[in-house]
């Protein structure tokens, strides 16, 4: 079995001015101080990359965007292109997550546009998805998910670096889980669609666990069959919080 380096990213939307960095630096002392074995990646705003990549340059933590455009440049005014995160100083991009899929109108497609866009600015994409309530009630969680492996990923991702997030809707920010039998099925079909469509790369990738993930059931849901980390909205702006997610990876 391919041994996966779990990759514990912090999603912090809209969310932080100048005066948040104070987490991020106190984050790079704790880890500085006791290394953890995950990756670690913090994603603020984009307003704050470049004051948040020059502070972590000689830290482990990584830092992302929360979304790109999947052009290089032009007139999409107020869109951000991965060349410009890059440029900045990302070194991944969280996308398709379900709040720009929702409401920003994004599809499978141009999630995969976008995931285009990442490789070629150099970024490690981590691609979200994940069913809403609705479909979970009605016993469409594993086609939900499956169309949505199938459509935001291209075909370019094999051999390269990235990431897949499973992301139930209904528990992103709601304080919500599922069980974690429910985790396991979802994580052990999209590893099944991975390992199919892109070999050795698909059974490699690590298919990080998000929605509701706090410092009480990270160590639980993290030791889930083909759980490879976690995506972590609310518990991440608090250092407290998240380097008790990190220490449980
Ligand atoms: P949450 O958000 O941890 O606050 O539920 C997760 C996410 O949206 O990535």
């Amino acid at each position: 079995m391919t041994q996966i380096r779990p990759l514990i990213a912090g999603n912090w939307k809209m969310n932080g001015l100048t005066a948040s960095l104070a987490e991020a630096s106190t984050l790079a002392q704790a880890l500085a101080a006791q290394p953890a074995s995950a990756r670690v990646a913090l994603c603020p705003p984009a307003t704050l990359i470049t004051q948040m990549s020059r502070l972590l340059d000689e830290s482990a933590i990584l830092v992302g965007g929360q979304d790109c455009h999947a052009e290089p440049k032009g007139a999409f005014t107020g869109d951000i292109s991965a060349e410009m995160l890059a440029d900045a100083g990302a070194t991944m991009v969280i996308l398709g997550h379900s709040e720009r899929r929702a409401l920003c109108g994004e599809s499978d497609d141009t999630v995969r546009a976008k995931a285009l866009a990442a490789l070629r600015g150099a970024l490690e994409p981590i691609v979200c998805i994940g069913e809403t309530l609705t479909d979970r009630e009605s016993g469409r969680t594993l086609e939900v998910v499956s169309a949505q492996v199938r459509g935001s990923l291209p075909d370019a991702l094999a051999g390269v670096a990235f990431a897949v997030a499973y992301e139930p809707v209904w528990a992103i920010g709601t304080g919500l889980t599922p069980t974690l039998e429910q985790i396991e099925e979802v994580h052990v079909a999209i590893r099944g669609l991975l390992v199919e469509r892109f070999g050795t790369t698909g059974e490699g990738t690590p298919i990080l666990y998000g929605g509701s993930v706090n410092a009480k059931n990270a160590a639980d849901i993290l030791k889930v069959a083909e759980v490879g980390g976690a995506l972590v909205g609310g518990a991440s702006l608090k250092c407290d919080d998240y380097i008790q997610i990190v220490r449980a990876a």
